[in-house]
């Protein structure tokens, strides 16, 4: 039985699965004619074609530094599939609508509950999760995970995940209150050799914090794009 207010929030995310459901394919088009250009500088536009396009609601994670400030230790995020809207006008507004559904959920819905949630539904639009994990390489410190390998059309693929390193950052173009977009490079999966963060929406953490406060989560929504896959 889901929690009444679970059934409320999903009904607040119900643009999102609405958007997807105007046309007729909810997930899974093609993506040959997707690209990413007009990036702002330094991040460089991708040499390989598309493997993914996809939409995620979710928080980031901060800690409160010593010197009173907050320091990004993480993330957890749903991606829904965006192939099938990327050629429609609808597109460009996704970002806008997703934000101001997610931001509209109560706080009582936090990001693994939509996860879990999602996980028991039809889950043909959803993706995967993004989440850190310690760098396969080093053994030590975090990086960023987009794992398809539990849904969508990867889902039981083993390597339908990449596990990679920010290559470039910029400012969001959308102003200061969003996150910055960024270029990451793959270091393990086949998902992916490339991975784009961009028209990111909020996920900003307060200007400043009182040192020994708890972390906290800050929502926030992004288009996620990944090139050069070979699941
Ligand atoms: C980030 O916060 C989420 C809760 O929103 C938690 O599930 C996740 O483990 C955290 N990740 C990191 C790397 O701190």
């Amino acid at each position: 039985m889901l929690a009444f207010t679970t059934f409320l929030s999903l009904a607040a995310l119900a643009p999102l699965l609405n958007v997807s459901g105007l046309v007729l394919k909810r997930s899974g088009c093609s993506l040959s004619g997707v690209k990413l250009s007009n990036l702002p500088s330094p991040l460089v536009a991708p040499s390989s074609p598309a493997s993914f396009v996809g939409i995620a609601i979710g928080t980031q994670n901060y800690t409160c530094s010593s010197t009173g400030t907050y320091t990004n230790v993480g993330a957890l995020a749903e991606l829904f599939d965006a192939s099938c809207v990327y050629n429609t006008p609808i597109f460009s507004s996704l970002p806008g609508i997703v934000s101001a559904a997610w931001e509209i959920a109560p706080p009582s819905l936090p990001v693994s509950e939509v996860i879990s949630t999602l996980h028991g539904f039809s889950t043909d639009s959803v993706l995967g999760q993004h989440y850190y994990v310690t760098n396969p390489i080093t053994g030590s410190g975090i990086d960023p995970k987009w794992d398809f390998t539990s849904q969508g059309a990867d889902a039981g693929k083993s390597d339908a995940f990449v596990v990679a390193a920010k290559v470039n950052g910029a400012s969001a173009p959308t102003g200061s209150q969003d996150i910055d977009w960024v270029q990451l490079g793959a270091l393990t999966g086949n998902l992916a050799k490339q991975v784009y963060r961009v028209q990111t929406r909020l996920g900003q953490p307060p200007a400043s914090c009182t040192v020994g406060s708890k972390d906290i989560q800050v929502k926030y929504t992004a288009l996620y794009y990944g090139f050069g896959g070979s699941v």
